[in-house]
């Protein structure tokens, strides 16, 4: 009776400390861990919406730049992290795609993690070096099907949309291009802008200063409409790509078991931030879009996900590339 009584005492301090905990959340910096390489599209999302949610929430958040794997080491890193509410993962659909890419992975996307919010879309755009021997994507496409053992393709591996957006292409026009995988395209546009690669399929929020810069070739964007960014990029689909699309959306998670009260206020932090005037101005001049409010839920993101999963699953399996 006596042990009873301590252990139901024991519990109600635990339960106590475990409000109090969560109440004054957060009492030290935030790791928003990026599954690919410092300076490329994710990283410059996750560091912009980190700026701003360091205003929100007091603290400061700290990108942790995890890699390898197309963005699944990441992913399996956070799944298995502490529930504490100081590690967050920001991830595009390569959380989803990964599903069908890989033979066995060491999380379960759907089961493995708390959701947090979406935040941004974002187009992609098909580059070649700068001296490519092509000016528009017609003779881009005559050019790399003359040519089609030379050519190589740089993606960030298995699970990035580069590698997705690249495998499209390719599908698209017929060829299978000598892949050559980075960990992440920050590493990637540097082997294009150093001419060690011929082709990248890459996020407006690297590519945008780079095509305006005329460092690299620009030879159409993956979205439906034209880029406002970019006026005069025509897209793939209006230059005969038939149905080509591909748009980045971003999520936020956290591992599974982390508190509701704290995924909540977290999802505060994000929405406030997609509505700072800096973080606004920034993505719109990336090419990046805002995720409308009200489906920057967890509810919505994790419905968005599963939809995600269901859409890619038998494209990929289509193009029957898998790792294990
Ligand atoms: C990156 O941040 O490097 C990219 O998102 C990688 C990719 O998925 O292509």
């Amino acid at each position: 009776m006596q042990f009873k009584h301590t252990l139901i005492a024991l519990l109600g301090l635990a339960a106590a400390a475990l409000a109090q905990a969560q109440a004054s959340w957060p009492t030290r910096p935030i790791t928003l861990v990026v599954p690919f390489a410092a300076g490329g599209p994710t990283d410059v999302v996750a560091r912009t919406l980190g700026a701003s949610m360091m205003k929100t929430l007091g603290q400061t958040v700290v990108i942790e730049n995890k890699l390898g794997a197309g963005g699944t080491v990441a992913a399996n890193y956070v799944a298995k992290a502490q529930p504490d509410g100081y590690t967050f993962f920001i991830h595009h659909n390569g959380m989803a795609t990964s599903t069908a890419l890989y033979r066995k992975l060491a999380y379960d996307p759907m089961k493995d993690f708390e959701f947090v919010s979406q935040a941004v879309e974002v187009p992609m755009t098909l580059l070649a070096r700068k001296d490519f021997p092509a000016g528009n994507l017609q003779e881009m496409v005559a050019y790399i099907r003359a040519n089609e053992q030379k050519i190589n393709l740089a993606n960030a591996g298995l699970g990035a949309v580069s590698q997705l957006c690249g495998m499209m292409f390719q599908r698209a026009i017929g060829v299978q291009l000598t892949e050559v995988p980075f960990q992440g395209t920050a590493p990637a546009m540097n082997a294009l802008l150093g001419g060690q690669v011929d082709v990248l399929c890459d996020q407006t929020t690297q590519t945008v200063p780079q095509i305006k810069a005329g460092s690299v070739k620009l030879y159409g964007v993956t979205t439906k409409s034209r880029v406002k960014v970019l006026p005069n990029a025509p897209t793939l689909n209006e230059q005969g790509l038939k149905d080509f699309e591909v748009v980045v959306w971003h999520g936020i998670y956290a591992p599974r078991g982390t508190p509701k009260p704290i995924i909540d206020r977290m999802n505060a932090a994000v929405r406030t931030a997609l509505k700072d005037p800096d973080v606004v101005k920034r993505m719109d001049d990336l090419g990046a879009e805002i995720v409308p409010d009200a489906t920057n839920t967890p509810e919505a993101l994790q419905a968005w996900l599963k939809s995600e999963i269901d859409k890619w699953g038998p494209v990929i399996r289509a193009g029957g590339k898998f790792a294990d």
